[in-house]
């Protein structure tokens, strides 16, 4: 596998991981981001992500942070984009990337949910645009999604999808360039039935946790949901599906449950209350079992 120049843009929760993933891998990384004290504390993040994933630390000497993205981006063979989910901020550094990589160098977007092409609107070499959305964190989680936008080049697809796999990611081609791509529709499909679960007083947000993770949940790592269907015959899921579906909630819009936690200010870790409470060693232990989980998932279940 050739070894690459790769520039990351933004050096926030993904930014310094996906430094962590290419550094470790043996590629040259640059990283930038527009905060002092983000970029500042770039490399030790970037040390606490090779730690937690057991790799070695000599991968933090590929990285170098720069200021400018300019500098960053100037001898990028690929560029990754992990700036805030904000579609005019991130079409305005598409065209500062078009301005100052080199031409040849590809030009991607960490995107959770927008689609690439809407991201890459004032980009002219669209050929060299795709998206390679990660999971949070990426040095642990092993699937990467590799979205085609309209006027990709198919090579560029190959080329990213063999650069991902050279790095032991699971690696999937997306062909259409549609909103939340395949996991996060997924997910989001789930997240907004659980939320309208607990709004109808079904049941509350910890019966909610506690049946995903002692159901299903259990079995997802292993048995996908189509593989799952088929387990059980796609006529049972079917007799089932005709019964069920048009009882699951179908609203277009985020739940008023949701709107109000936010407008309240309870945005969950980030002030100890979002749909339960926290406290710092709740949130402390948690984020560890989570840690301690996929690192025994990728021991166990290599991808
Ligand atoms: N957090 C997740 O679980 C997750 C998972 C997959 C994808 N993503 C996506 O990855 C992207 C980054 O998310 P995050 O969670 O790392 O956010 P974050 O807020 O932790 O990091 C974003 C970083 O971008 C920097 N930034 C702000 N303006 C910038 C600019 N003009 N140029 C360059 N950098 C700029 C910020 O200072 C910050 O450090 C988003 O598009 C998000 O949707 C997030």
């Amino acid at each position: 596998m050739p070894k690459e120049v790769v520039a990351i843009i933004g050096a926030g929760l993904m930014g310094h991981g996906l430094a962590a993933v290419f550094a470790n891998g043996g590629h040259e990384v640059t990283i930038t981001d527009p905060f002092p004290e983000v970029l500042a504390s770039a490399k030790g993040r970037i040390a606490e992500a090779l730690d937690a994933a057991g790799w070695p630390q000599a991968a933090l000497a590929r990285v170098t942070p720069h200021a400018a993205l300019r500098d960053a981006v100037a001898g990028a063979d690929i560029v990754i984009e992990a700036a805030p989910e904000k579609l005019p901020l991130k079409q305005g550094i598409f065209a500062e990337l078009e301005a100052h990589a080199r031409p040849d160098a590809l030009l991607c977007s960490n995107t959770s949910v927008i689609p690439i092409g809407q991201i890459a609107a004032r980009v002219a070499s669209k050929h060299r645009v795709l998206g390679t959305h990660w999971y949070n964190p990426p040095h642990l989680v092993p699937l990467v999604e590799v979205i085609q936008t309209g006027g990709a080049d198919p090579a560029n697809i190959c080329r990213m999808i063999a650069l991902l796999k050279g790095l032991g990611k699971v690696a999937v081609h997306v062909k259409k360039d549609v909103p939340g791509f395949v996991g996060n529709r997924m997910q989001h499909a789930l997240w907004r039935e659980a939320i309208a679960l607990v709004d109808a007083g079904v049941c509350d947000a910890e019966t909610v946790n506690l049946v995903a993770k002692n159901s299903f949940g259990r079995r997802l790592a292993v048995l996908g949901p189509l593989e799952s269907a088929d387990l059980v015959g796609t006529d049972l899921t079917l007799d089932i599906q005709n019964y069920v579906l048009p009882h699951l909630d179908r609203s277009t819009e985020p739940a008023q449950t949701l709107k109000s936690l936010v407008a309240d200010g309870k945005l969950g870790f980030k002030t100890n209350q979002g749909f339960s409470r926290w406290t710092e060693d709740q949130k402390a232990a948690l984020r560890a079992k989570v840690t301690e989980h996929l690192k025994l998932l990728n021991r166990i279940l290599p991808g």
